[in-house]
Formats: structure tokens, C-alpha cells, sequence
């Protein structure tokens, strides 16, 4: 993370010698000197003209032209030269008395100016930091010089094995004084990185003009090139010598990534040629999906790097009430089972209603990794290319699962009988989760599954195994793990059964019929045999009754409330929250009852009423385990005391979900005594105050909804994971009459 902006006041080195007064070069050298973290800051370049433009602009003290003597005295000698000429420099320098200098360079290749610097540096190689900063501009030369150049932009050090930790920390800490984000790798990682996200584009580039202006004399052609090849071509504008340069320096790593390239693009050509459509469609919407996800994290809005981006703060203004109409996002549970049974079935699967959030989008693209061609999601709607049970292919890299859960549980029960291996990471709070609750009994089913420390991601699954069914009776209510099992089962020897202790979501046994696979279900007890096939189908996705909630708590609890919510599910192992909420006084009324796809829904009008204590039925707990966190909040508006137990599974979820709640509300001033397995709350005032989201969407929800019975505002910290699950949730509140928005924005 950026760290904080060392103040003028704190001098860093006493003399910087910049090495060539270059854009970049200058630019780093009157940031520095603007700072103050330097005594003096010398240029050196062999143009007069730059030299004397240099000091006119304040872009450095002093200029010398001779390298020699601009290096008497210096701290730290920064070369901005261009990359071929970094060689010649080095030499001179290797004959200098330089002391402890700490010298380090810009060059936008690594492997050559390392490969120099050690056969000239000898001793003084442990004080040389090789980096490169990615930044520029159009423009060039001194006069084009900016303070701000680096300014939120990425600067990769590479240094080596031997580089002194003090020469490292000084050159790290420069970049930083100029807001760059700093970050250190290896060499060779570096040069690979940027043949494949830099080179090879502007290869293309200047190939892709070059090749057309040749077949075209006359650059006729060119009167008609607007839009798609004037965006591709626009890096073709640049310097012809920089370029010529950075070629014949990172020239191994260049042709690696061309080579990848080159065949991909044969693969693209023979497409064409065959008419293959589906191959066609498979690389453009994988293309565009990437496109926009790293679209994103340039904007600083990354999807995969939610939990370390920058606090996005809630605030809540106290009171309100809430009234009309509306449609919560579609279920999760249900979008991330349409994805994955669609992608397994033979044959074209439309979806309607698909939760475009972030965890089902991972399951989605999980799926586009691994050679599933899917179009959208567009408004909810999405084409699923089904390849088969046995179609998967292994995909390009580690399987990225952000906070979803319920992808990596679900598709390691898929994984484990698949010809190919796969790993699977997840963002910090999926990186915590228990996942031995799936490995273990997908081990005793044949499959080969590594774990991190104490059963926790990543997971690594090896390909190729035979697995065997398993009669299994789970040690705990959860839809994951029996999900896990049964997806399994259908490629395992056998039939498989799993009994659970309690009954939860059956989206899956329910999904599965629909994809006309058989699924016994006998009371606590679902098996099935594999051999058969699922056969593509229509699936309407209900909205998410675990969305809803946030709304039925929320018109409870504030007076003069009248809320509808169209089209929720009500599958009778998700309603625990209706329960729940009725046993406590609660008015909700189910309106419109009908099936859509093999589950039922129905519009819930919700009035606002006094809500009373109460001991929640145990037997409940499953049926409503999601919906706690803002279950928490009814019970700290309602009169008398809540007590909730048997729910110690809300210990392992997104975040402790015990823990955090109970820290949240006693923050806001209400009394409450998390136990082992649950908690205990006395209704009462809510009091304003700062609250902690911990990464957790349905924190961050549930805490939203408090500021109903709010005294004061109240502030959530960390909320960006909303987005997991209901990315619309600021703008459904806004309509209905909660007052929560990011912080800073109305
Ligand atoms: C889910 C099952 C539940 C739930 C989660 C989604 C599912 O988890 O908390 O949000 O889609 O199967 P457990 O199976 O761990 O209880």
C-alpha cells in the first residue's frame, strides 16, 4: 500500500545526480528537488541545451556536462538514459570513486543493464537497485518535465541477490516521496511481464501500420481507418528509437511471448478458415471479459483486489421509513449452480435473472478458463455453450475465486474428476475458510486434493483420478458440502449419498432435475448415480431472498414502513428469515405464489412493526444462516432480549460473523454477549459510530440497515464486497428510503 508522503522536512540523500535529462529523468529529478528530500540535485546531460533548459525550468540546482565530475559527493545516481546507452555509462561509472553511492536506473528492459552492470560493477554491484518506472508521455525531453509523472503510477525494482537492503530501502523511498505505487520482483519477471504487456502490443503495432502502408503505396486506404485502427495503432505514434532500443535489449523475452502469440494467432486463423464460430466466440468474449476486469483494476476498482483497495466507506444517516416496489438482484446460490450445471450439459442453456456480482462472475469465468463459451451477462441474461460432462478443459493458469466460497467448494467436488489439475486461490477472507469440510471426504472418494496450512486455500486438486462413490454422513448443515459431493458423485463409480444433519438449500438436487439428471431426496438423505448426462435447459433465477433480507429487517424495524419485494424465491430451505422475523412479530405476507423453473416464488410485502425478543428456534439456523448479521439488527431494535444458538457455523463464513457483529454493535452502544455458538442481544437504543465491514458484504449491509433506529450517523468501514453479492445495493436503499451512500458522494 502507498505509504504516506514523506514530508519535505525529512531529507532522505544529500545529493541526487540525475543522469540524463530526458522526460523521465527530468521528471524524476524535479519531483525530488520539489519534495526537498534531497540537499541538491545535479543534472547531467550531454546536450547544452537540455543542461541549460534543466535549471532555468527548476528542474535541478545545478547541471555539469561531464559524468565524472557531476558524481562527485553523490548519494545516489539515478540513470535515465536510453536503455542502449546505459552500457557505456556503467563503464564509466565502474572507474569512479564512488563511495557508498547507491545507483540505479530506468531502463524499460532489466536483463541487459543487469547482465552489464554485473560485469563492470564488481564490489559496487551490491549498491545498484535496477527499476523501471511505467510511466510516460507523448511528449519528450527536459522541457516536458512533470513532478506528478509518477504519480499513482506503477515502479517495478528488481534488485538482485546480493543488493544491500539500505541501497534498496533509499531508492524504494524516493519513489514513493513521487506517489508511485512501488513494488519489487525478480528480473526475468520483470522482462517477461513487460515483452507480454508492452513489447509485443508495440510490435503489433508498428508491424500492423508498417504492413498496410507497404501493400498500399498511396496510403489510400488510410482515409478509411477510423476508429477500431486508429485506437489499435495509436502506440505506432511512438519513438522509432526508444523502441529500436528496447527490442534489441529484451530481445529473448520478446520472443517468447511472440511465439505464444504467433500460434494463438494461427489458431484464430484456422478458425476462420474452418467457419468455426464457436472457437471465434469463445476468444472474443473471453477477450472481453478480460478487457473490462483489467479495465477495472487500472481504474482502481478491481474486482479481484476488493478486500486490499482502498476503504470504501458507508455512511448512514439516522431514521427514515421505507416504502414502494422492487426487485432485489437474482440468488446466488441459484446463479453460481446455473453457470456450472449449464457449462456441464449438452447443448445451449439460457439463464434470465443471473446475479451479475462479483462471486458469481467468478464461478463464471472459472468456467471461461476452462474453454466454456458463455455470452454476457447482459441485464441478467446469459449463454451457456454447454461442453459436456466430460468437456472442461484445463485452464491457462490458477483459478482466481475472489471472496466466493461457494466456488471454491462447489467446483472442488467438479475438479476432482477432471483429467487435469487444477489450483484454485481466493481474495484474504477466502484465504481463511475451512475447505478440509470438502477435501476430506472428496479424499475418501479417490480424489488427490492438496490444502494450504490447516486446510485453508489455496487448493490444488490433481487431475486423473477414479473416483469411487461415497455414502457420507456430513458433520455439519451445509449446501456447500453436500453440493461439493454430489457433483462429484456424478462422475464417480457408484452411487453417491450424503446425509445431513439439517436441512439446507436444495438448489442443486432441484437444479439437477431440471437439467433432467435423476437426484433421489429422502428426507435428510440425496443420492445419485453417475453415467447419465444433463441436458441444457431455460433457468429463471429468483431474486435472492438472502438480498430481500436486508429489506424485510429494514421495513420491520422502521415505523410507517410498507416495502414489496417482487419475484423472491421461497424455497422452504431459505425462509428461515420469514420465520424468524414472524416469530418475532413480524408482517410479512406472501403475495402472488406461483413456480418458475422448479422453485417457488412470491412478492413479500413487509410492514413496519414493534418487534419483540425472542430464542430463535435452533432448527431454524440453517434455514436463515446467511440472514444473520442483519437478524442481529432486528433483535437490537426489538423489545426484550434475542438469544441464538447452535449457529456456530457463522464463525466461518466471510468473516466471524458472531464476532464482528457483536463488535459492531457494541460500538453503537448496544448491549449484546457473543457466546461459542451464537449470541445474546438486548433490544434497546442504537447509538451512531464507526463500525467495521471486515470484508464482509452482509456487514456492511446489515449495519446499513441499523441507521433506521440510528441516533446519529453511522460510518462503515471496508464495504467494497458488497459488490459480491448485490452490486445495486446503494441504489435500491436510495429508492426505498434507506440514507446510506459511500462516503464523499451524495
Ligand atoms: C451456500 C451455502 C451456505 C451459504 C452460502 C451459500 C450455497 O454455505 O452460507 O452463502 O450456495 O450452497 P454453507 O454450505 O457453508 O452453510
Amino acid at each position: 500500500m502507498v505509504e504516506a508522503v514523506v514530508k519535505a522536512a525529512d531529507p532522505i540523500v544529500g545529493r541526487l545526480v540525475v543522469v540524463g535529462l530526458g522526460l523521465i529523468g527530468g521528471s524524476f529529478a524535479k519531483g525530488l528537488r520539489e519534495s526537498g528530500v534531497c540537499r541538491e540535485v545535479v543534472g547531467v546531460d550531454l546536450d547544452a541545451e537540455s543542461r541549460r533548459q534543466a535549471v532555468a525550468l527548476g528542474v535541478v540546482d545545478r547541471c555539469e556536462a561531464d559524468l565524472a565530475v557531476a558524481c562527485v559527493g553523490a548519494d545516489v545516481i539515478q540513470l535515465a538514459v536510453p536503455i542502449l546507452a546505459m552500457e557505456k555509462v556503467l563503464a564509466v561509472l565502474a572507474t569512479l570513486d564512488l563511495g557508498r553511492a547507491v545507483i540505479t536506473d530506468v531502463g524499460s528492459a532489466k536483463g541487459n543493464v543487469v547482465r552489464e552492470a554485473q560485469r563492470v560493477l564488481g564490489q559496487r554491484l551490491a549498491r545498484f537497485v535496477p527499476g523501471h518506472p511505467i510511466a510516460g508521455s507523448e511528449q519528450s525531453g527536459v522541457e516536458a518535465s512533470n513532478a506528478a509523472l509518477f504519480r499513482r503510477h506503477k515502479v517495478i525494482l528488481t534488485p538482485l541477490a546480493n543488493t544491500e537492503s539500505d541501497a534498496l530501502q533509499v531508492v524504494d523511498r524516493l519513489w514513493r516521496v513521487l506517489e508511485a505505487d512501488v513494488e519489487h520482483m525478480t528480473v526475468e519477471r520483470h522482462d517477461e511481464v513487460l515483452a507480454a504487456t508492452s513489447h509485443l502490443p508495440h510490435l503489433l503495432a508498428f508491424g500492423l501500420v508498417d504492413s498496410l502502408a507497404k501493400r498500399n503505396e498511396n496510403l489510400e486506404i488510410f482515409r478509411y481507418a477510423a476508429g477500431g485502427f486508429r485506437d489499435f495503432t495509436r502506440i505506432a505514434g511512438s519513438d522509432p528509437i526508444m523502441w529500436h532500443d528496447i527490442f534489441l535489449a529484451n530481445r529473448e523475452a520478446v520472443l517468447r511471448t511472440l511465439d505464444t502469440f504467433r500460434s494463438d494467432l494461427d489458431a484464430l486463423r484456422d478458425a476462420v478458415d474452418a467457419g468455426d464460430g464457436h472457437q471465434l466466440l469463445g476468444v472474443f468474449t473471453r477477450a472481453k471479459v478480460a478487457r473490462e476486469h483489467f479495465s477495472t483494476i487500472l481504474a482502481r476498482r478491481a474486482y479481484v483486489d476488493a478486500m486490499n483497495a482502498n476503504d470504501l466507506i458507508f455512511l448512514a444517516q439516522p431514521g427514515g421509513r421505507l416504502s414502494g416496489r422492487i426487485r432485489v438482484p437474482g440468488d446466488k446460490s441459484i446463479s453460481h449452480r446455473s453457470i456450472m450445471l449449464g457449462s456441464l450439459a449438452e447443448g445451449t442453456t439460457e439463464v434470465e435473472g443471473f446475479l451479475e456480482g462479483e462471486d458469481a462472475l467468478a464461478t463464471l469465468q472459472a468456467f471461461r478458463d476452462m474453454g466454456v463459451v458463455i455470452e454476457g451477462p447482459h441485464h441478467g441474461r446469459v449463454t451457456i455453450h454447454g461442453v459436456g460432462l466430460h468437456g472442461l478443459k484445463p485452464p491457462p493458469g490458477p483459478i482466481y475465486l475472489g471472496n466466493s466460497g461457494t466456488s471454491m467448494r462447489l467446483l472442488s467436488g467438479l475438479l476432482a474428476a477432471q483429467p487435469f489439475d487444477v489450483t484454485m486461490t481466493g481474495d484474504a477472507s477466502l484465504s481463511k475458510r475451512p475447505m478440509n469440510r470438502v477435501a476430506n471426504p472428496l479424499r475418501e472418494m479417490g480424489a488427490v486434493v492438496e490444502t494450504g496450512p490447516e486446510g485453508r486455500p489455496p487448493l490444488t486438486i490433481r487431475g486423473g483420478q477414479t473416483l469411487k462413490a461415497l455414502d457420507y454422513k456430513l458433520p455439519m448443515a451445509s449446501a456447500q458440502v453436500k453440493s461439493c459431493l454430489l457433483l462429484a458423485g456424478l462422475y464417480a463409480q457408484g452411487r453417491t449419498t450424503v446425509t445431513e444433519p439439517a436441512p439446507t438449500r436444495d438448489h442443486t438436487e432441484r437444479m439437477l432435475r431440471g437439467f433432467g439428471y435423476a437426484v433421489d431426496s429422502n428426507g435428510p438423505v440425496a443420492s445419485l448415480t453417475s453415467g447419465g448426462t444433463l441436458r441444457a435447459t431455460r433457468i429463471e433465477v429468483p431474486a435472492d431472498i438472502s438480498s430481500a433480507a436486508f429489506f424485510l429487517v429494514a421495513a420491520s424495524i422502521a415505523e410507517g414502513s410498507e416495502l414489496v419485494l417482487e419475484h423472491v424465491g421461497i424455497n422452504p430451505t431459505r425462509t428461515g428469515v420469514i420465520d424468524i422475523l414472524r416469530l418475532m412479530g413480524g408482517d410479512i405476507a406472501l403475495e402472488n405464489q406461483r413456480e418458475v423453473g422448479g422453485e417457488p416464488v412470491a412478492d413479500l410485502r413487509v410492514r413496519g412493526v414493534k418487534l419483540k425478543g425472542i430464542e430463535i428456534p435452533e432448527e431454524l439456523v440453517p434455514l436463515a444462516i446467511d440472514e444473520f448479521p442483519v437478524l442481529f439488527v432486528a433483535a437490537a431494535c426489538a423489545e426484550g432480549r434475542t438469544v441464538l444458538r447452535g449457529a456456530e457455523e457463522l464463525r466461518v463464513k466471510e468473516s466471524d460473523r458472531i464476532q464482528v457483529m457483536a463488535d459492531g454493535l457494541i460500538a453503537l452502544g448496544v448491549k449484546c454477549e457473543p457466546t461459542p455458538d451464537g449470541i445474546v442481544i438486548e433490544g434497546g437504543i442504537i447509538g451512531g459510530g464507526e463500525v467495521h465491514g471486515h470484508g464482509d458484504h452482509r456487514i456492511a449491509m446489515a449495519f446499513s440497515v441499523a441507521s433506521l433506529r440510528a441516533t446519529a450517523p453511522i460510518r462503515i468501514h471496508d464495504c467494497a464486497n458488497v459488490a459480491t453479492s448485490f452490486p445495486n445495493f446503494l441504489s435500491l436503499c436510495a429508492e426505498v428510503g434507506i440514507r446510506v451512500a459511500e462516503e464523499g458522494k451524495s
